[in-house]
């Protein structure tokens, strides 16, 4: 079994490589550190391959979608994602629009080009990594909230698409809270509730995954955002979110 991992760089995305590997999967790793990819590359050993893609660049995701297409790719894992933390009008455009094309566009092309193998086939997984910020507004960081809205709706209707049709093709969305990752560094914010590890919820993602779940929530906090944004009003959540992410930001916002 073979598996292409976006963001294997780091974070969720290694955990989710290292996962795999030691149940046997042979692996195609994405991300940008060249340096990071070919140490995984060595450690992994037998047959790993890497391959060094700026998913912001619709033309790289397209390159890294032709580097796998003949090779028998069973489990796509879209896990590259990033925040940018502050007040809508005050963060950067071409920053952000960056992020756009990494949790979204790249994502999308990915999803749909493997989709179509899988279903030539009536087999393969397809793992996209959402987060519980998927289930919310997020003032503060509100396009990476409405990025993995997307990331949870798209994900959802090609989930009710397959059950219809009685497919053999899985797809399973991932939905954490806080992680202990760099993703924190790299918004600029720090952690207002407990993170969970890492291998965690890579462990995690992965079995629901293979059960054949849609949602993998790996945590009691997360589960309870996911299930009591519901019950209480759009503005009133969207206040309640602004005050948590608030208290996340290191250097005033
Ligand atoms: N950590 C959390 O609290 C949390 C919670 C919910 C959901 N998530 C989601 O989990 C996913 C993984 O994040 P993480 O927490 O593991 O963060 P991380 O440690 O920062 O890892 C992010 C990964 O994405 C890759 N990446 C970022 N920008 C990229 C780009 N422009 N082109 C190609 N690759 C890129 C990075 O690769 P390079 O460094 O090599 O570029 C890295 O491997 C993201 O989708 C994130 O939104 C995280």
């Amino acid at each position: 079994m073979k598996a292409l991992v976006t963001g294997a760089t780091s974070g969720i995305g290694r955990c989710i490589a290292e996962s795999l590997h030691k149940r046997g999967w042979k692996l195609i790793l994405t991300g940008r550190n060249e340096k990071v990819l070919k140490g995984l590359q060595k450690k992994f050993g037998g047959g790993t391959e890497i391959i060094k893609a700026e998913l912001s660049d619709r033309k790289e995701v397209f390159r890294v979608y032709e580097f796998c297409r003949d090779k028998n790719i069973d489990l796509l894992v879209n896990n590259a994602g990033y925040g940018i933390f502050g007040k809508f009008d005050s963060t950067d455009l071409d920053d952000e629009l960056s992020m756009i094309d990494v949790n979204i566009t790249a994502l999308h092309i990915l999803t749909k080009l493997f989709l179509r193998d899988f279903k030539k086939r009536d087999s393969g997984y397809i793992l996209n990594v959402a987060s519980v910020a998927g289930f919310m507004t997020g003032p503060l960081l509100s396009s990476y909230y409405a990025s993995k809205n997307y990331v949870i709706r798209l994900s959802s209707a090609i989930y009710e698409e397959l059950r219809r049709e009685h497919s053999n093709v899985k797809i399973t969305v991932l939905c954490p809270g806080p992680v202990n990752t760099n993703f924190n560094n790299r918004a600029g914010v720090s952690f207002s509730v407990k993170p969970v590890s890492p291998e965690y919820v890579a462990e995690y993602a992965l079995k629901r995954l293979f059960q054949g779940k849609f949602f993998a929530i790996p945590s009691l906090t997360a589960k309870l955002c996911a299930v009591g944004q519901r019950f209480v009003p759009e503005r009133l959540l969207a206040a309640l979110t602004y005050s948590v992410q608030k208290a996340k930001k290191t250097n005033g916002v």
